[in-house]
């Protein structure tokens, strides 16, 4: 029978190995570190916004988990093109599901195929893996010289 955990399991497998957006963005204009203090997984984030407050470009380059490498990449392929305040919305919505009720069904429509890592609610330790990626990018969005951390 067909199961979406599968499905979703495979996407989180596929973004894992093979990352997307993925390295150094040399003509990024903001940046910043993150980090998790838990198991001290490191990420950085590199951004190209422009004047209309557009993202247009981002990577990512670090080492961890599986989790916190699939959040990264598909985070990356999510914001592309999207506006600062736009990426703040899905950050918002990506925290509520990482966190919601077992019960609670993600908002799609907001997540798109950020949706796969809803399953992280499930495991405590886990949810900071999936949103390293997030704080960080709110760090580089403000140029922050302090690492951003889950904790
Ligand atoms: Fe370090 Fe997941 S175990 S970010």
């Amino acid at each position: 029978m067909f199961d979406l955990r599968d499905l979703y399991q495979q996407v989180i497998v596929d973004h894992s190995k093979s990352p997307r957006n993925f390295g150094q963005l040399d003509d990024c204009n903001h940046q910043a570190d993150g980090y998790n203090p838990l198991c001290g997984d490191k990420l950085h984030i590199y951004l190209r916004i422009n004047d209309e407050n557009i993202i247009e470009d981002v990577s990512f380059e670090g080492e961890g988990c599986a989790i916190s490498v699939a959040s990264a990449s598909l985070m990356t392929d999510a914001l592309k093109g999207k506006s600062v305040s736009e990426s703040q919305a899905i950050f918002e919505q990506f925290q509520h599901m990482a966190t919601a009720d077992l019960a609670e069904a993600p908002d799609e429509a907001v997540l798109g195929k950020l949706a796969v890592l809803a399953g992280v609610r499930e495991f405590p330790s886990r949810i900071k893996c999936a949103t390293l990626c997030w704080h960080t990018l709110q760090a580089a969005v403000k140029d922050s010289e302090t690492p951003a951390k889950t904790e």
